[in-house]
């Protein structure tokens, strides 16, 4: 804690007249493709966002001007005009396993926040993917708390670092979007401190965000924003948190959230069309009027704000950064590059024309409108980027996240970049209308190149795991004209795949960002050689996760629905593991260009776990490797857990070693009862490997009992 901040938030809250307190409490949504009109008190000239909060000029306090910001400054309804640089989803950085470039991405969106004179973003997407359904995973990291928890504590020391308060949200268990505002998520609390709320955890004692926004949903019986032993109890208490507590859009149903831990509504309007009214402005104000909000408790949540404003120092602004596009788009382009999976490859990548042939090299791109660009996802997250869009189709669909509902396709085409790094080649374009169409290009091709795309995007989950628009028959049919075709997936989770067996190799590009066409292209051709690793399980079906069947899916919006989150810290590959089941890809798993060896692995407890080894490039290419450390039993029986990770680029040849330290919460259970984290005496088994079920090799570790932690 910065006890400098603290102390000026208290001297200066102690300023503050009623009113002033007041008119720091709500954010203000500004006029977009929802609401047409300005709200009148959003004061001429200031940049319309997702969120204002009026300064107090007199006491050097600035106006709060919040923009989202999982994948870039968002704009699309706001700001006419505006561009950002638009990288790849949240979820393709998690599977670079590469928190400096998570950084790096923050620093980037710090900086062009800043210079649109925005100074709070709602970045920070901590959920865990729970559900491969989930239509907003693209925004969330992975499904393990460590790897959530460090590339998002990165991500919020970049922004900060440019002097912007960054949030982290959605705290916590907004893990579906079916019937959001009325899902009750419902966990076993110690299971939720040793899964979701971990991740929340690890991030804000590393990164110190600003602020934390609640998630729209309840957990167990009470809404997230009115949820007195998470907010109090756990973020307030446990972890000491001093920063603001901000609602989502229009989840401040009663002013008594504020009696449990909320200390700012965030866009009233759409508590209005939530609920009927707005609630941190008149019955707030009427309750304390009445003596039932106390003077302290207003005052604490007016200095939580304060001291996020003055540690983070968005009241010390100089002049405005130089934003170099150039160079954040090459962010852009190796978040891409070092975040798409090589799922499947048999040989045939990279693309080589045969050596003998006389005739040209023919490739068939076909289908995901690669002719034009790549896909990103949609909702509040979307980023026009430099230049604009490519194509804007309307989605649509039903309930208010509707008319936010497109296919954006970023101008990254990758028929355009592939033709330039296979210069000789002789490449035909076929849009995948038609299986049968389709595959006529694919006969006459020595390869092809097939695209399935989808639309994913906020308020609403993917019915199942199929692809949309009959892509799997086209994938089909192409893979049953050409037996050399590469599929390359762009969606924002996991798909089922009814023409693996067919194809020769599998590429998960995800949304790639506004360089991504260019990325994909330089991993076909070989100029790039893969390295991503799989941040969530792609399971075979439905039947293999914990709810075949998503409560509530397919009811009219406003149907409560509760989903039991039974699995509780068993998220992904520690369910799979847990119930001996095969996925159709492990968590971790990511195929390259070249052989990465492991040797020498070391364990010590001393001072806390940590395992030494060396990675060495056994193969012909310069590639990048993430060796993995899990936990694979303790005394207590077999527990599956990611320890430790390190992403290391070798030339051939090259040997580095690596140690990692394990953070004690991963080797230890959350006790509820005792409020403590307990590790049991006895042995450890740990494994080194390549993904989860691919390990090089093996080491046991004792440690002793102990009690540590809230
Ligand atoms: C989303 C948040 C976002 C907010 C403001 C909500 O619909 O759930 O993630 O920050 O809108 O745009």
């Amino acid at each position: 804690m910065n006890s400098e901040a603290m102390e000026r938030a208290r001297e200066v809250e102690a300023q503050l007249t009623d009113e002033e307190r007041f008119s720091l409490l709500i954010s203000v949504m500004g006029a977009n493709a929802v609401l047409k009109d300005k709200d009148p008190r959003i004061p001429d000239g200031v940049p319309m966002s997702a969120g204002y909060t009026p300064g107090i000029a007199r006491l050097g306090i600035p106006a709060l001007l919040m923009s989202d910001a999982s994948l870039g400054v968002t704009n699309p309804g706001y700001r006419e005009g505006d561009t950002a640089t638009a990288l790849p989803a949240s979820i393709a950085l998690g599977a670079s396993f590469n928190p400096e470039l998570a950084r790096r991405s923050g620093q980037l969106v710090g900086r062009e926040a800043r210079s649109k004179g925005l100074n709070v973003q709602l970045a920070g997407g901590l959920n865990l993917h729970r559900d491969p359904r989930n239509g907003r995973n693209f925004e969330y990291l992975s499904e393990d708390p460590w790897l959530t928890g460090v590339l998002g504590a990165e991500s919020v020391k970049g922004i900060q670092g440019e002097q912007v308060i960054s949030t982290v949200k959605h705290f916590s268990l907004n893990c579906n979007e079916t019937n959001r505002h009325w899902l009750d998520a419902i966990i076993d609390p110690g299971a939720h401190r040793e899964s979701d709320l971990l991740a929340f955890e690890i991030a804000i004692e590393r990164a110190q965000p600003g602020s934390v926004m609640t998630g729209y949903n309840k957990i167990n019986g009470t809404y997230a924003g009115g949820n007195e032993p998470l907010l109090q109890g756990i973020l307030k208490g446990a972890w000491g948190f001093p920063g603001w507590v901000m609602s989502d859009w229009g989840a401040t149903p009663s002013w008594e959230f504020a009696l449990r831990g909320q200390d700012q509504e965030s866009g009233v309007q759409i508590d209005v069309m939530m609920w009927g009214h707005e609630t941190f402005t008149a019955p707030l104000r009427a309750a304390y009027a009445a003596g039932e909000l106390p003077k302290e408790r207003l005052s604490e949540m007016v200095q939580r704000i304060l001291y996020a404003i003055f540690d983070v120092g968005i009241d010390r602004w100089e002049g405005t950064p130089d934003v170099d596009l150039a160079a954040h788009a090459d962010i852009a382009l190796e978040t891409a590059r070092q975040g798409i999976v090589l799922l499947k490859n048999d040989g045939l990548l990279p693309l080589e024309a045969p050596s003998t042939a006389a005739a040209p090299f023919k490739v068939a791109v076909i289908g995901g409108h690669a002719q034009l660009g790549v896909p990103s996802g949609c909702g509040s997250s979307a980023v026009t980027p430099p230049g604009g869009y490519a194509e804007v189709h309307s989605i649509g669909g039903p309930g208010i996240m509707g008319s936010m509902r497109n296919l954006y396709v970023l101008p990254s085409s990758p028929l355009a970049e592939l033709q330039k790094l296979l210069p000789d080649a002789e490449i035909e374009y076929d849009p995948g209308m038609s299986p049968a169409e389709a595959a006529l290009l694919a006969r006459r091709s020595d390869v092809a190149v097939v695209f399935g795309i989808r639309v994913e995007g906020e308020g609403y989950d993917n019915a199942d795991l199929s692809l949309p628009w009959g892509q799997d028959a086209v994938i089909e049919a192409v893979a049953g004209a050409n037996p050399n075709t590469v599929v390359v997936l762009e969606t924002g989770n996991p798909v089922a795949m009814p023409w693996l067996p067919k194809v020769r190799a599998v590429l998960a590009a995800w949304y790639p960002g506004q360089r991504g066409g260019q990325a994909i292209a330089e991993i076909l051709a070989g100029v790039t050689n893969p390295s991503g690793k799989l941040p969530l399980t792609f399971p075979a079906g439905l039947d293999q996760t914990p709810r075949p069947e998503l409560p509530g899916l397919g009811t009219p919006w406003g149907t409560p629905t509760a989903v039991n989150y039974n699995e509780g810290s068993d998220v992904g590959y520690r369910w799979f593991a847990k119930t001996g089941q095969q996925p159709l890809f492990p968590f971790g798993h990511g195929l390259n260009y070249t052989r990465f060896g492991y040797a020498d692995l070391a364990v010590q407890s001393r001072g806390g776990v940590r395992a030494e080894f060396t990675v060495t490039n056994a193969g012909p290419r310069r590639g990048a490797d993430v060796p993995q450390l899990y936990l694979l039993e303790d005394p207590a029986g077999s527990r599956m857990r990611l320890l430790g990770f390190e992403r290391v680029d070798l030339e051939p040849g090259e040997s580095r070693t690596v140690s990692l330290d394990v953070d004690p919460r991963l080797l230890a259970s959350y006790d509820s009862s005792r409020g403590q984290w307990h590790t049991h005496g006895g042995s450890y088994r740990l494994a080194l490997g390549y993904s989860v079920g691919n390990y090089a090799m093996e080491a046991d570790v004792s440690l002793a009992e102990s009690w540590f932690g809230r």
